[in-house]
């Protein structure tokens, strides 16, 4: 088949109906959850001033370096479309004035990102994420929460054997010390290391860490451990979240090389995956990353405060709800099909939809078609039990009549009582 002229661009996609389902199914499941524990929906502009992202998620992280569509606007502007939506969530929180809200301020979102990574299975340039913040608060709690709401959600959704990885990337205290332990372990060892790791050893040496480069694993395996060389206070928040996993039983892994690719977070980071995919050792993508980020929110200009919070990819998830053939989504069928005939028996046909619609009954019609052959056997495709037909003889006398298609019956009724008889033939 020839390429039509116009391409969706690369990496990103339409969402067409069939698909739409899936994505209503995820917000309608995520906005319950969100509505349960008190969090307040915010929407926030695709565009915002590319120094918001340098600065927040970091100018050495591979999403500002590589991934960002930037451009100058003719008022001589530097935006960017959202990579993310931590950064403009924070934003957000101080230019409106949040900050003097009673703590914490909880904040959920929906909507698309935009990176422009190389397009593979799972990897888009649009993608959807929905995600979670709690502003001002630094107790363990919280992170403990974040990680609860984002699985029960994915569970809500039915999806199976998820595990939690968990790590603590330590704060301002003992971040550096660790970081110059790695640095130098690594720099003895970097004429083995891969090409990008030699350059994250001078720009941001902790990225090493989750380098999938095969080369690099046996290196890394004997690198000094973060949770090694946290200071008192990290290790004892960290402590914390993990005794309130185990009291809620969210099942996690230890991950000693989870680092995340965004600058921003301190103490407790954390993924979550599909288990069984990791287990077989593939290339695996998590559904749901994020963390603490007790330093963004006076980064970008707001009195300092902690936070933390955590987002998830929509399309992962779909993929993975097809992947294990979930069941819950199946579209609401009708019962009824409306078959007519002629110009007069159409037009009666539009006005009786809209008495079906606020009775609240499902029908459906095929308007295209004007043979009654076509129509009706197209209701018998779609497996209703009823076809209503509106001929020419009946849209004159204001009759209609109801097929049975099981049965091959057939009565006529006037056409303003037929919702009525429609409804009762259907509670039966
Ligand atoms: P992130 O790990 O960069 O974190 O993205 C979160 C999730 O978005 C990923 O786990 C993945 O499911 C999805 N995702 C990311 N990139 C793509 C892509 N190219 N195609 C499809 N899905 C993708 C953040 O964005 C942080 N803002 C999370 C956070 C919120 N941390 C604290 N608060």
């Amino acid at each position: 088949m020839r390429k039509p002229k116009f391409q969706s661009p690369s990496g990103m996609h339409d969402i067409l109906p069939e698909e739409q389902k899936y994505f209503q199914k995820i917000y309608d499941v995520v906005s319950n959850i969100a509505d349960f524990y008190g969090f307040g929906k915010i929407d926030t502009p695709v565009l915002e001033e590319t120094e918001l992202f340098s600065k927040g998620i970091g100018i050495a992280t591979d999403i500002v370096k590589k991934e960002m569509y930037s451009f100058r606007t003719e008022g001589g502007n530097y935006l960017s479309l959202r990579p993310e939506w931590t950064a403009p969530v924070v934003r957000a929180y101080i230019e409106n004035g949040m900050q003097t809200l009673p703590k914490p301020v909880k904040l959920w979102y929906f909507g698309p990102c935009f990176r422009h990574e190389r397009p593979q299975a799972g990897r888009y340039r649009q993608f959807w994420q929905f995600g979670f913040e709690v502003l001002g608060e630094k107790n363990a709690v919280v992170d403990a929460q974040i990680i609860q709401i984002f699985y029960n959600i994915l569970e809500n959704l039915k999806l199976k054997n998820l595990i939690v990885e968990i790590n603590s990337i330590g704060d301002s205290q003992c971040r550096p010390y660790y970081k110059k332990l790695l640095s130098s372990y690594f720099r003895t060892r970097e004429i083995s290391l891969c090409s990008d790791c030699k350059r994250r050893l001078r720009e941001n040496v902790l990225r090493i860490l989750d380098c999938k480069e095969e080369k690099c694993q046996p290196i890394k395996a004997e690198a000094p451990q973060t949770l090694d060389h946290l200071c008192e206070e990290c290790r004892s928040h960290f402590k914390e979240v993990l005794e309130f996993l185990d009291e809620i039983e969210i099942p996690y892994r230890l991950n000693p090389y989870l680092v995340r690719g965004l600058d921003y977070y301190t103490k407790t980071v954390f993924e979550i995956f599909p288990e069984a995919v990791g287990e077989e050792g593939g290339s695996q993508d998590a559904l749901a990353g994020g963390g603490r980020y007790d330093k963004l929110i006076k980064l970008l200009g707001g009195k300092d405060a902690p936070a933390c919070g955590a987002a998830a990819g929509v399309e992962r998830i779909v993929s993975l709800i097809k992947n294990q053939n979930i069941e819950f989504l199946k579209a609401p069928k009708s019962h009824i099909f409306l078959a007519q005939l002629g110009n007069l028996a159409k037009r009666k046909s539009l006005k009786l939809l809209e008495d079906f619609r606020k009775a609240r009954i499902r029908i459906s019609e095929s308007f295209g078609r004007d043979s009654l052959r076509a129509q009706l056997s197209r209701a018998n495709r779609a497996g209703v039990k009823y076809a209503l037909i509106l001929g020419q003889k009946e849209a004159l006398e204001g009759t209609i009549i109801i097929r049975d298609m099981a049965s091959g019956r057939q009565t006529v009724v006037k056409l303003e009582k037929v919702v009525e008889e429609m409804k009762k033939k259907l509670k039966k």
